[in-house]
């Protein structure tokens, strides 16, 4: 374990992932504890520092969840957000009230005195709220250095045995210089050092999961996109023989994809790979079928029978007992919602929906604290190409939500070869790492044309190219006429099926990405 280890100690707050993550922006190595950690743990781990995080409860109710009390004597500095600072309130002798009403949303902070948590920054701050609770009367050795409107107490310490608390969230981006308050946390109070790396990070997720999986043996489903490639490169490094990855060809893959993964994990990275041509039995479960959403259900169903099936027949040296998933933070609190409830933004998802429970397997979620963008850095510490790595989301139904309407191989034929040239085009143009995702998609409809002399009738495809930061909302991207120009001219050139070409302008909301 580093000596630089930042325990966060995790009192149910959706945000501990966050102040985690904010830690690792830093490089500095920050992990997240249970609650109940006992402060013994924590000394033979070394930390540098402890955070208890925000939470639910108020610790006016009984039983709401309490760190070891020795957690105070490690001799090591200590801040408590929000609930953590009430924690620190009561259990260090002062007094935590009701506020009468939750402060929510946005405060100023007013500086009153100085303190290392506030070196080099200057009031007032707007700063972000969410709580009931406050501290009413401060524990003895404590001062308050700033308060907000609602809070005399916002942000309070006890300088000589290095005890912070803030009563707001300087984890979020809506907090100004929250940042520089935690960095100063780690860098002027605990005397970190900003040397952690994705290397790191490497090293200490390939030990969780060999502690994790012992000698038992993993499947993972892998799609070919960045979470499950990712996933996959990671606990093979970590178990080797001991991993299978099956990957179901489900005809809506798009052109080349299932080489490229073959290619990529048998030949490059030696991994178990099973791969499965269930393309017959998906189109054939498809056909007639033009409703978007009886499309998914059809799919994951048959997603589960041939995983199931494919499962079965793998002999392995130990039992299969986990499936391996690629769920990110996100996937499981799908938004932090700022303006809304935040409980009740909280929803659970898994990426194989039904799988575990009906094949009795454990989760193995390598990559459940890590955000997007840290999983591709995480991808490019693993060697994967950057191509796979940066490449832009692909929907689970594939292209099938591509297809308005019937779905059929011409069809499916068609579209992979146009969406294969328009994202070529914007490759060359350097435009595909400007957008959030880009793809095109096959309309039902049928056109009149002229090549050569002769008249056509043909199909209208339809380029879509969204810029995004999380898929909530998008805008259509403004690309440069040249490049739909060329993509278009190349489309109806080469791809026989389609003789007109239209570029999608909706924003989401009111639309959505796909189509379908
Ligand atoms: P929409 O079309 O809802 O898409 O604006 C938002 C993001 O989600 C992707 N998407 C899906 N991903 N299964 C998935 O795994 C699905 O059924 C599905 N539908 C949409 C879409 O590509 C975009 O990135």
């Amino acid at each position: 374990m580093s000596k630089q280890t930042i325990a966060v100690l995790d009192f149910g707050s959706q945000y501990t992932q966050v102040i985690a993550r904010r830690i690792r922006e830093c490089q500095v190595h920050s992990r997240i504890y249970s609650h109940k950690v006992s402060a013994e743990t924590l000394r033979a781990d070394g930390v540098r520092g402890v955070i208890l995080s925000g939470g639910p409860a108020s610790v006016r109710a009984k039983g709401s969840p309490r760190p070891d009390a020795a957690v105070f004597t490690l001799g090591v500095p200590v801040l408590g957000i929000c609930y953590g600072v009430q924690l620190m309130g009561e259990m260090l002798g002062g007094k935590v009230a009701g506020s009468g009403h939750r402060e929510y949303g946005h405060g100023t902070l007013n500086f009153r005195a100085g303190s290392d948590l506030l070196h080099g920054i200057r009031g007032p701050l707007r700063v972000w709220n969410s709580h009931g609770d406050k501290v009413a009367r401060l524990p003895r050795g404590f001062r308050a250095v700033a308060s907000t409107e609602n809070s005399e107490h916002a942000l309070i310490e006890d300088s000589k045995r290095q005890f912070f608390g803030i009563q707001f969230h300087p984890e979020v981006a809506h907090s100004e210089r929250g940042m520089d308050i935690l960095r100063n946390f780690l860098f002027r109070i605990c005397r970190c050092k900003a040397d952690w790396v994705m290397d790191d990070y490497v090293a200490t997720a390939v030990a969780d999961i060999r502690r994790q999986v012992g000698k038992a043996h993993v499947i993972l489903g892998l799609s070919g996109g960045v979470d499950s490639s990712v996933a996959a490169a990671l606990i093979q490094k970590a178990i080797g023989s001991q991993l299978t990855c099956v990957f179901v060809d489900n005809g809506l893959l798009r052109l080349g994809e299932r080489e490229q993964v073959e290619r990529m994990f048998r030949g490059r990275f030696k991994v178990n790979l099973r791969v499965v041509d269930a393309s017959k039995a998906f189109l054939g479960k498809l056909r007639g079928v033009q409703d978007p959403e009886r499309k998914r259900k059809v799919i994951g169903h048959e997603f589960i029978r041939v995983f199931d099936s494919e499962v079965r027949k793998i002999r392995s040296k130990t039992k299969v007992e986990f499936l391996a998933q690629g769920t990110l933070y996100p996937d499981i609190i799908e938004s932090i919602s700022i303006d809304g409830n935040p409980a009740a933004t909280i929803k659970s998802h898994h990426n194989v929906g039904g799988l575990p429970k009906r094949m009795k397997l454990r989760l193995l979620e390598p990559l459940r604290e890590l955000f997007k963008d840290e999983v591709r850095a995480l991808g490019e510490a693993l060697g994967l190409p950057r191509e796979m790595v940066w490449r832009h989301p692909f929907p689970g139904p594939g292209l099938a939500v591509r297809v308005c309407g019937d779905i059929t191989p011409e069809r499916l034929d068609i579209l992979r070869k146009a969406d294969a040239i328009f994202i070529d085009e914007l490759r060359k143009s350097g435009q595909y790492d400007k957008v959030w995702q880009a793809f095109a998609v096959f309309l039902p409809v049928r056109t009149v044309g002229v090549m050569g002399d002769e008249r056509t009738y043909d199909h209208v495809c339809a380029l879509r190219a969204v810029t995004s930061s999380d898929a909530m909302t998008a805008d259509w991207a403004h690309l440069p006429y040249e490049v739909l120009r060329k993509a278009s001219s190349r489309i109806i050139n080469e791809v026989k099926g389609f003789n007109r070409v239209c570029y999608d302008i909706s924003s989401k909301p009111p639309s959505t990405i796909e189509w379908e």
